[in-house]
């Protein structure tokens, strides 16, 4: 016997367009597949007048409220995105008695333990899958298929926008700007793209999944983040030259009681899985004790990929297999001080073309106990050139010093530009 299950969706945007899409086209699949005959009813848009089909068996308001109001509803996707109304919306829909299904992981990584609470306060569970990577089933991943182990490090690159703008950055010689508009107009950014390319949307993924993998609660603010916008052609250029590519990674590591989390561009060998990783596709690295590295590769951004994890999470709870996280087992997470954060670095900076000016940048590293792997000039007619340095393993802290004092020095032009390298975070 077939199962109708009414969902109501609040939000008609990119994510929420494909989601609507996705019920009316693979409805008689997920019926074939599942017994679950899923009926979209209600869908509420600020833009109901102009995007409401006519004549349609969906019912199309302005009032979010009327979705929760509606008895027949039992699962309710927020897909508006941002902090409030979503936060109202999804706790007034668990109240209501709701099971909840959200892309958000702004809100997850900001006010997710207030949301978890709330869920199982009211004994319904949220369906987050949509949250990181996109059409990537990382957290059913993580929640099933690797359940048995305990988790080592994620890595992975998050942020489709970030991803499409360096390869288009780095195929097409494409300017920062125009790959970002490129990126813009095909459904991949965020409202605010500073998000994207700030690195924000992928600090809020790496914090709702590692919060997940470890059992730590994990403070957002806590997350060092670093995005693109210091990455110039002539990086992604050099990098190339040295056998590397740019990504924009997104990192959390157990080490001791501690994690180690971050977002930040990182120099990855050619030859690491995710230097071939191109365009708006995400790939996730689960490090875990018993299986070693798991690496999830596919679309991370886009309507109709993210619509897929929005029916993942629909369908599962449909079936009543999606469980809330056992967060009352959750401990505060603790953070690695950059004391204690070992990595080599790439260093770009621009300086005058004179006797003795390498020597001064050599001693400023040797100071401060940094020790150079390698150093590039190119040649120019231009008063200042490009000078790059890869430098060994060198504490964080260390190396920000040593760049303090470099940058210090008067024959400098602007900031040197510094970029993690990392060799095999897979297993550390
Ligand atoms: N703006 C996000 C990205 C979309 O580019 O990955 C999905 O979160």
């Amino acid at each position: 016997m077939n199962k109708v299950v009414k969902i109501g969706l609040i939000g008609l945007g990119t994510v929420g367009s494909g989601v609507a899409h996705l019920l009316k086209h693979n409805h008689e699949e997920i019926l074939r597949k599942t017994g679950i005959d899923l009926k979209l009813a209600i869908a509420c848009d600020i833009r109901a007048d102009e995007i409401g089909e006519k004549n349609s068996a969906i019912t199309y308001t302005k009032d979010w409220k009327d979705v929760i109001a509606d008895p027949e509803i039992t699962i309710v996707i927020e897909l508006i995105g941002g902090t409030e109304p979503a936060y109202t919306i999804i706790t007034e829909a668990l109240r209501a008695g709701k099971n909840v299904v959200t892309a958000n992981k702004k809100l997850l990584a900001e006010k997710g333990r207030s949301i978890f609470e709330t869920a199982a306060a009211s004994d319904k569970t949220i369906g987050f899958e949509a949250s990181v990577g996109g059409g990537i089933p990382c957290i059913r991943a993580l929640n099933e298929g690797l359940a048995g182990n305990r988790i080592l490090s994620i890595s992975g690159i998050l942020n489709g926008t970030t991803n499409y703008i360096l390869t288009r950055m780095e195929e097409e010689n494409k300017s920062f700007n125009d790959a970002l508009r490129d990126a813009q107009e095909k459904g991949f950014a965020e409202a605010d793209p500073a998000f994207d390319i700030e690195g924000y949307d992928a600090a809020h993924k790496i914090c709702v999944i590692s919060t997940l993998a470890y059992g730590r609660w994990i403070d957002f603010s806590a997350i060092s983040i670093q995005g693109i916008t210091q990455i110039s052609p002539l990086d992604i250029r050099f990098a190339k030259e040295m056998g590397y590519a740019i990504k924009l990674l997104g990192i959390s590591k157990i080490a001791g009681d501690e994690i180690d989390i971050r977002v930040h561009p990182a120099m990855i060998h050619q030859s690491h899985p995710l230097a071939s990783v191109h365009n708006e596709n995400n790939a996730i690295t689960i490090n875990g004790d018993m299986t070693g590295a798991v690496t999830l590769h596919g679309k991370g951004a886009g309507s109709f990929p993210t619509a897929s994890a929005v029916a993942s999470d629909i369908i599962q709870i449909a079936r009543g297999n999606i469980s809330l996280p056992e967060t009352s087992a959750f401990s505060e997470a603790k953070y690695l001080s950059s004391e204690r954060r070992i990595t080599r670095y790439y260093m770009r900076l621009r300086t005058k073309d004179r006797p003795g000016i390498l020597a001064k940048i050599a001693g400023a590293f040797g100071k401060h106990g940094v020790s150079i792997a390698s150093v590039i000039q190119k040649e120019s007619n231009s008063e200042f050139v490009p000078l790059l340095f890869m430098t060994h393993e060198a504490v964080e802290n260390n190396i920000l010093a040593a760049i303090d004092e470099i940058n210090g020095f008067e024959f400098v032009d602007g900031k040197a530009t510094l970029i993690p390298i990392e060799d095999s975070f897979a297993n550390r």
